[in-house]
């Protein structure tokens, strides 16, 4: 595949397509991590003498200019991460966006305003895709985390431009196919989180492809449900009992192994710092909902380790952020770190709540890989076709 190391950049205008898209709170922006991640890129192309010209949508405006979804502050913060300034256009195409990019010196980074503010992004119009390409003589597409969107800064722009994988991009993409295209094996998958509905294509696709799959979070209660405990007042999906069995059924058909939960932490209100107890899944009490998996399923987990070469993890195994129903995902991400330290297992996770959680732990950077995406890395493990990657894995074939 193409990388940065296959072109040179000196003198020329690198359309960059990042995501910009972080939290913020009041102006502010509240986590950062994204902006870091895209610095080995930045720094790069801005040392080799390149006009960086960076583009990214920001929330969802719908098409329409929404002053308080502005890129402007975000760039600003980039430019304090990056540790020298960083223009900004207010317009991303059109004559303010190439009076900006005309004024670019080598080196210098310039922040176009949000793509979304243009109904032509997300409905991946060719006239906009062909406005933006005209700001830049190569594109590099460092924004792994919005490539399960065909929208014309990640997917248009890429076909009228040769294009090259970013740093970034390259790391998510060499660490899914650790973790999932080509793992070394047994590997195992840890998915959790509230709902089996929203993972369902990704139960179904994994079931096909770990030899573990260790289900927690409100999720396992619907498979517990379905397999005729009473679960109480825990959150659970009684319309999904049929499919919970069905994906039992195919793992077993395909050889893969599934870890319940076999205890679980219940509680009668939802509260922080409420009274709780520890029950077997058989003793569920009719009035308390399962609100973290146990010590005894954690545990149990934790003794597989040692076989395990591989881990992918996503969701956290409890109501994490109100303690303590963070407890045994702190415990089972500690494990993790640890045998990760001692080179035993490769251990990558992703997925918003899933780098909320590891954080939180503190052991993110202990992980062998962390994904810097939400939406796109569940689709990656959901065995879809990211249009972003797949253009520019088509432009490495054009181009290469
Ligand atoms: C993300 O945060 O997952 C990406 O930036 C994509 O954002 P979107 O879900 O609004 O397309």
């Amino acid at each position: 595949s193409r990388t940065l190391d296959d072109v040179n950049v000196t003198g020329q205008r690198v359309l960059l397509r990042a995501d910009l898209n972080v939290p913020v709170r009041d102006g502010k922006v509240t986590d950062a991590t994204r902006l870091e991640r895209l610095m080995p890129t930045i720094r790069e192309l801005s040392e080799k003498g390149a006009k960086v010209i960076v583009l990214s949508h920001f929330d969802r405006p719908k098409g329409k200019v929404v002053p308080a979804m502005s890129l402007k502050p975000i760039a600003e913060s980039l430019g304090r991460i990056l540790g020298k300034p960083v223009a900004f256009s207010p317009e991303c195409v059109g004559p303010e966006a190439e009076q900006a990019v005309a004024a670019l010196k080598n080196g210098d980074v310039l922040v176009l305003e949000n793509t979304r503010f243009h109904p032509g992004e997300e409905k991946n119009d060719p006239e906009f895709a062909a406005q933006l390409a005209k700001l830049g003589d190569i594109f590099v597409n460092d924004a792994f985390s919005a490539a399960h969107r065909a929208h014309a800064s990640t997917e248009g722009v890429a076909r009228r431009l040769p294009s090259f994988a970013g740093r970034l991009m390259q790391a998510e993409l060499h660490a899914l196919e650790a973790a999932l295209g080509n793992p070394q094996r047994p590997v195992a998958a840890i998915v959790a989180g509230s709902k089996v509905s929203t993972k369902l294509d990704l139960l179904n696709n994994l079931v096909t492809k770990v030899d573990i799959l260790v289900i927690g979070g409100a999720m396992a209660n619907t498979f517990l449900a379905a397999q005729g405990y009473s679960v109480g007042k825990s959150l659970q999906e009684p319309n999904l009992h049929g499919t919970a069995l069905e994906i039992l059924k195919n793992a077993a058909a395909k050889g893969c192994e599934i870890l319940l939960p076999k205890d679980v932490v219940v509680a009668e209100k939802f509260e922080a710092d409420t009274s709780t107890q520890v029950v077997n899944v058989d003793a569920i009490p009719d009035n308390a909902m399962a609100l973290d998996v146990g010590p005894a399923t954690v545990e149990n987990f934790i003794k597989r380790l040692p076989e395990i070469k591989t881990i992918i993890w996503n969701g956290p195994l409890g109501a994490f952020e109100t303690k303590p129903f963070d407890t045994s995902t702190n415990t089972l991400a500690q494990a993790i770190a640890q045998a990760t330290k001692e080179g035993k297992v490769i251990s990558v996770g992703g997925g918003g709540d899933t780098v909320s959680a590891l954080k939180l732990a503190g052991v993110h950077h202990d992980m062998t890989y962390i994904s810097s995406a939400g939406g796109a890395f569940l689709e990656w493990m959901e065995g879809k076709i990211l249009p972003g990657v797949e253009a520019l894995s088509k432009i490495f074939s054009n181009y290469g």
